[in-house]
């Protein structure tokens, strides 16, 4: 690979990651709940006023856990959007449940509120919206529907770190929230998660699902004398080097999220032209929301044209990727899905392009991607 290629993603290290590990280890307690996932909590509970915040192995076990609190049943029916990452929807099926797929809107792969009422049949059990980008979804509709129809909301917040829908933090409008620091996101640990907890009905629960189904935790806390068997559960709690990784870059968000939004901006001033010329269709933020930079995007107009920019943008060594695949026509679920057709969803899928955008991207390396861009769409 040459020198000046531009990847699409590059981990950023604060510098401190190295040295709160060695910490951690020498701490002498490197399973779960140790110093640093304590530091974590305490992070999330006081930059956010989260209630209870837990930290998990992945996004994907925080709505595993999100999906046992709730108890779903086979043939309980979940609404989720299609344009979304396997794991949304996965750890619901893994109980049984039928997922029941909405529409993005036309202007954001966030889900059509207008469409979920029609879709609530008495086996609906949750609404699980994704915030994608960053961008929050309309939660008032969405909290409006489920309390009239008695449905948990769960939001998918893997990439909504820090983010924000008419001032209340991402993550704690729902009865759930779930966060991933997957080496792709803003704030990351390699692999690594949150679960946060909005109602109090679910705090104890929700500690012992994340320990195996054993009451650890509170005896950890002297609460109980001894600890046994008393729930469902499984091994949800991550090790606490990651915790200790996570620790230094939480204590770096203010620096990271700066960064990605000066990159984001660089790229929608840049592109805008184009945007106003009718060829490419850039990410809309709503008044509702913030945008905490995860994702830069363009919408092409065809599945064609995006391959061509790709190959376009990779002949001059810059890497940009599409993003999901329709769910509801996924080899495991075209057949299980209604037959309903979702044509936003299809567009996004088929149209939307990711840039790179990393804490190290310059502005040099921005002005070299929107040249290649311009040139494609201008050819000049
Ligand atoms: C919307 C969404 N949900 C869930 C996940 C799963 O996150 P994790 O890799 O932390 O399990 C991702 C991962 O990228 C995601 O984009």
């Amino acid at each position: 690979m040459s020198a000046d290629y531009i990847n699409f993603n590059k981990p950023y290290l604060t510098g401190k990651e190295a040295h709160y590990l060695y910490q951690s280890v020498l701490s002498g307690k490197i399973s779960g709940d140790g110093i640093f996932t304590k530091k974590c909590h305490e992070f999330f509970k006081t930059k956010y006023g989260f209630k209870k915040v837990l930290l998990t192995t992945s996004c994907t076990d925080a709505l595993e856990m999100a999906s046992i609190l709730i108890n779903v049943k086979p043939g309980d029916e979940v609404i989720a959007p299609s344009y979304t990452f396997v794991s949304t929807v996965n750890a619901f099926v893994l109980r049984g449940a039928k997922i029941v797929f909405v529409d993005s809107m036309r202007d954001s792969p966030n889900m059509d509120v207008s469409k979920i009422e029609e879709l609530i049949t008495p086996k609906t059990i949750a609404i699980l919206p994704v915030h994608y980008a960053g961008i929050a979804s309309d939660m008032d509709a969405i909290m409006e529907i489920a309390k009239k129809n008695n449905l948990f909301v769960i939001e998918d917040a893997a990439q909504a770190i820090d983010s924000y829908y008419k001032g209340k933090v991402l993550g704690s409008i729902g009865d759930f929230g779930t966060f991933s620091f997957h080496e792709t996101k803003n704030i990351i640990s390699g692999e690594g998660g949150l679960l946060t907890i909005n109602n109090e009905k679910y705090f104890d629960r929700a500690e012992i699902i994340r320990e195996k189904g054993t009451n650890r935790s509170a005896f950890f806390r002297g609460e109980i004398d001894k600890y046994g068997w008393v729930d469902v559960g499984s091994s949800f709690l991550p090790s606490d080097i990651i915790a200790a990784f996570l620790y230094a870059q939480l204590e770096n968000i203010d620096d990271i999220q700066g960064k990605r939004k000066h990159i984001w901006k660089q790229y929608h001033a840049q592109l805008k032209a184009l945007e106003e010329k009718n060829y490419i269709q850039l990410p809309h933020i709503p008044e509702y929301a913030t945008n905490n930079a995860h994702i830069f995007y363009i919408v092409c107009k065809s599945l064609e044209e995006r391959t061509n920019l790709i190959l376009a943008l990779k002949a001059s060594n810059i890497d940009a990727v599409f993003h999901y695949l329709s769910l509801h026509k996924s080899p495991f679920y075209a057949d299980k899905h209604d037959g309903r057709q979702l044509p936003n969803c299809d567009r996004f899928s088929d149209c939307l392009l990711r840039l790179p955008l990393f804490y190290e991207l310059t502005d040099e390396m921005i002005n070299k991607i929107v040249s290649v861009i311009n040139k494609f769409y201008l050819k000049k």
